[in-house]
């Protein structure tokens, strides 16, 4: 990103599931060319299982564990400028609210209840979302979230109507501009 310095320069994106994390995550790769962190996925190699076995197996309290235990990790690493994508339920943990802020630039992305839904019901991996009504499970847990999200995020994105490629550049634009504060704010 061109501004010389060993501050942290992760961009962090949260959200609900569904609205694009991973996707954009990696848009924000190519154009950078930091690593991409997908929490999610290390979290399934490490533990040899999938999402849903892992919830089914293990039990959501033992998978917040061992996203709670990465998130510090990463907060203490060596590499200062990566793209993190979390778990929409990131946010769960009151412990992880303080490490997201101390992470890097947070990007919530945001999307209306209804596209939630579609996007969700494409696939079968979110055993959040596996019950009767699915729709309501979506509305509970927005409501808790959602001030959640609003409380760590340096920026919103509304990603519904927007592409991708358009997403990237405002985030870049902004964490660009971000990072340039900090930068002068510790000079
Ligand atoms: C979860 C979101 C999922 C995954 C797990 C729990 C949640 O990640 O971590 O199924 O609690 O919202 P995505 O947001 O990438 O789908």
């Amino acid at each position: 990103m061109n501004i010389a310095s060993d501050c942290r320069q992760n961009i962090v994106l949260i959200g609900f599931m569904g609205c694009g994390k991973t996707t954009i995550g990696r848009e924000l790769q190519q154009r950078l060319g930091y690593p991409f962190v997908d929490m999610d996925q290390i979290i399934e190699q490490r533990q040899g299982e999938s999402i849903p076995e892992i919830f089914a197996r293990q039990g959501e309290s033992a998978f917040r564990d061992l996203e709670c235990r990465l998130l510090r990790e990463l907060s203490v690493s060596p590499l200062l400028r990566q793209i993190i994508s979390t778990g929409g339920g990131i946010v769960e943990r009151a412990e992880n609210l303080q490490v997201l802020k101390r992470l890097g630039y947070v990007v919530w992305l945001s999307a209306p209840p209804k596209v939630i839904l579609e996007r969700t019901s494409k696939t079968r991996n979110r055993p959040l979302l596996q019950g009767d009504d699915p729709a309501r499970k979506i509305r509970e847990l927005l409501e808790r979230r959602t001030p959640l999200y609003q409380s760590v995020a340096h920026m919103e994105v509304d990603t519904h109507g927007l592409d991708f490629g358009e997403i990237a550049s405002g985030i870049l634009e902004s964490a660009r501009y971000f990072f340039s504060r900090m930068e002068s704010a510790s000079r």
